[in-house]
């Protein structure tokens, strides 16, 4: 038995040498293998995938909410990182119709939520490919372990709620999900007449109505991670126009929070025209926001569209959302567990606009969160490290931002509000670490920061 099977492995292995097809394990004679499950992060092994870089994704989607049926066609544009005999793409659920690759029929398998693609043909280091992928289905909600709550293409009475982080982008489009693959996007998005469908970016033309559908058309041209993508669709009241400092604002209000959309549209332009004057240019097409009729009970940061899951935002949330724009978007982290350089970022950005309104300054937000006690949980939790069954513990966002305010004691204002600026304009677009910010404050500021960012990040206590 065993003997034979190795017989036939064996045969199997020069039939492909000979016909110059590799087989899925062992690389070919030109350096062909199948492109790795995952991309390389050990907390979330299976998210992303090896092999390839995405350039670009255009995803077209038609969804009826009252069936809650999705119809769509991915098409990727991606370079080889390796050369390919097959590569994997994200996508849980869903029925996929047809794959190609450079318009050629591919084969594939599905395994949990990877669809494996094998080309007709190899795929030479740097190539670049187009995979076009047809898949229609319900899809399902992600909800995963402890913190997460429910995150994905999320139905709502009139349609679509859409927040996909950390890894749920798989649920409504076949993708690269994790944040160290970053791509432009375009969508076109087609409802029932009457509603209207929100995706990242600007509009690239004007809906188009025919047989009782709307088709949207909206293109983010600036890098942009997976989990920021959305296709939020449903009723929705719009507020349209430019903020103060000139930048395209957009707010859309579910008419259930219709009473929100001014104060939502006001406050967006007020907070993205002053995060420019301290973090630098604005690194988008537009602002704005979308509050939906769906009790997600967080916000997420969209790109140009953060997103708030059926509530009034009030300033400090718009504020928080605002400042991920720079900090998670513009900026993004390679590996989950780095994730106190959004969250940290975005609630230290809460604590300066409250300093800068006349209200609670920073260092009195900073004593009261010290002066818990040493059994608190923050305490327990270093910030420097996200776990991945409790991602968005209160201690990445508020230790992450009591971390920024002791090195602002360490380095003074000047320095320190330097130092936001040149992480944001230095990395913008780009991939951070937590290495890359204690090198940068180090060099801005001339002194050794090691003991500071090991007691706040990496220690299981509260420093002194
Ligand atoms: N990044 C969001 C924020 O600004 C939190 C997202 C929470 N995601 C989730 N699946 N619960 O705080
Ligand atoms: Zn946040």
């Amino acid at each position: 038995m065993r003997s034979n099977r190795r017989g036939v492995a064996v045969l199997a292995a020069l039939i492909s040498v000979l016909a110059c097809a590799p087989t899925d394990e062992s690389p070919s004679p030109a350096g062909h293998r199948a492109g790795a499950p995952g991309i390389g992060d050990p907390d979330f092994p299976r998210d992303g995938n090896g092999g390839y870089d995405v350039a670009h994704y255009d995803v077209v989607i038609d969804y009826t909410p009252a069936s809650k049926r999705l119809e769509g066609v991915t098409t990727i544009e991606a370079a080889a990182t390796h050369g390919l005999s097959a590569f994997n793409l994200d996508l849980a659920g869903l029925d996929v119709h047809e794959v190609t690759v450079d318009d050629s029929p591919a084969t594939f398998t599905r395994q949990g939520d990877e669809l494996t693609v094998r080309p007709a043909g190899p795929i030479d280091e740097r190539d670049r490919f187009t995979v076009k992928v047809s898949y229609a289905g319900t899809p399902n909600a992600a909800d995963a372990s402890a913190d997460l709550g429910t995150y994905g293409f999320l139905p709502t009475p009139d349609g679509a709620f859409v927040a996909s982080e950390p890894n749920g982008s798989k649920t409504w489009f076949p993708a690269n999900d994790h944040p160290a693959d970053k791509a432009t996007f375009d969508f076109t998005i087609t409802v029932p007449a009457g509603l209207t469908a929100l995706a990242n970016g600007e509009r690239a033309g004007q809906p188009t109505t025919t047989g009782g559908k709307t088709t949207f058309r909206w293109r983010e041209r600036h890098p942009m991670v997976t989990y920021l993508a959305t296709a939020t669709l449903g009723k929705f009241e719009l507020r349209e126009g430019r903020t103060p400092g000139g930048i395209p604002n957009l707010a859309a209000a579910d008419p259930r929070f219709s009473s929100t959309l001014d104060g939502l549209y006001t406050t967006s332009a007020e907070v993205t025209d002053y995060w420019a004057t301290v973090f630098g240019p604005y690194p988008f097409g537009s602002t704005g926001g979308v509050v939906d009729d769906y009790a997600a009970g967080y916000a997420l940061e969209n790109q140009t569209k953060p997103l708030y899951g059926g509530f009034n935002p009030d300033e400090s949330i718009i504020v928080h959302e605002l400042a991920h724009q720079w900090f998670g978007n513009s900026l993004s982290i390679k590996r989950w567990k780095d994730l106190w350089l959004n969250e940290g970022f975005a609630t230290y950005a809460e604590w300066l606009w409250s300093e800068r309104k006349g209200r609670r300054t920073a260092e009195t937000t900073f004593k009261k969160f010290h002066s818990r006690p040493a059994t608190d949980p923050i305490w327990s939790y270093p910030p420097g490290r996200a776990k991945p069954g409790d991602l968005f513990n209160l201690s990445i966002y508020t230790r992450g931002a009591m971390t920024l305010h002791a090195v602002r004691r360490a380095v003074g204002d000047q320095t320190f509000f330097a130092l936001l600026r040149a992480w944001a304009t230095e990395h913008r677009y780009g991939h951070v670490t937590t290495d890359q910010f204690i090198e940068l404050a180090e060099r801005m500021s001339g002194k050794d920061l090691g003991a500071l960012f090991d007691a706040w990040l990496f220690q299981p206590r509260r420093p002194a």
